[in-house]
């Protein structure tokens, strides 16, 4: 698979418009871990609501005029563990045929250069502990595993 062609990539901020989309691009991403997805299309489209309200920045890739991936990031998140105010990475998710291609280097550079640009000093989010693919993914951007809570693996890196 080559990488993406560059040119036929946009990024467009989230609006309610695109929920139904942003549904089927999480069924897909999940769809070897279902347990970290979402159980229903309802759940589903409460849970896009929840992120809507919980992010600085929602960024929806576009190729070719049809969805593929969102990323969803928190610069206001407060860490219940530590108290500390922490970057949060909520939702980074790409359709399946579009893995491997370096979009989710592209997305993972625009979390850390938004967080970064509001001054946040720590970055973190949690990913399902048998998700090797992703914790990978993170590992290889300096995100260290910090705890486990249930089936969930915390990661955090300094910015
Ligand atoms: C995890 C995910 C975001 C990775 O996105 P991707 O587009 O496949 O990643 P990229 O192609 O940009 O790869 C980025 C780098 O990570 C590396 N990488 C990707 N998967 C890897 C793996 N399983 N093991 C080791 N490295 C890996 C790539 O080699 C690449 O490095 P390179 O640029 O030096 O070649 C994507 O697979 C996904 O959406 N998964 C489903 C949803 C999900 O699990 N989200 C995270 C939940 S918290």
């Amino acid at each position: 698979m080559g990488s993406i062609k560059e040119n036929t990539i946009k990024f467009k901020t989230y609006s309610d418009e695109y929920r139904d989309n942003l549904v089927d691009i999480i069924f897909d991403a999940y769809s070897d871990f279902p347990e970290y997805g979402e159980s229903s299309y309802k759940s589903a489209k409460k849970y896009i609501n929840w992120l809507k309200n919980h992010s600085t920045l929602f960024d929806i890739v576009f190729d070719k005029n049809k969805p593929v991936a969102f990323l969803v990031v928190d610069g206001n998140w407060i860490s219940s563990y530590t108290g500390e105010k922490v970057g949060e990475i909520h939702e980074l998710a790409i359709r399946k045929d579009y893995w491997g291609k370096g979009l989710g280097k592209t997305l993972m550079d625009r979390a850390l250069n938004h967080l970064k640009s509001l001054g946040l000093k720590k970055a973190g989010l949690w990913v399902g502990e048998k998700n090797k693919r992703a914790i990978e993914f993170y590992k290889k951007y300096g995100f260290k595993p910090v705890r486990k809570y249930n089936q969930w693996l915390r990661m955090e890196r300094s910015l």
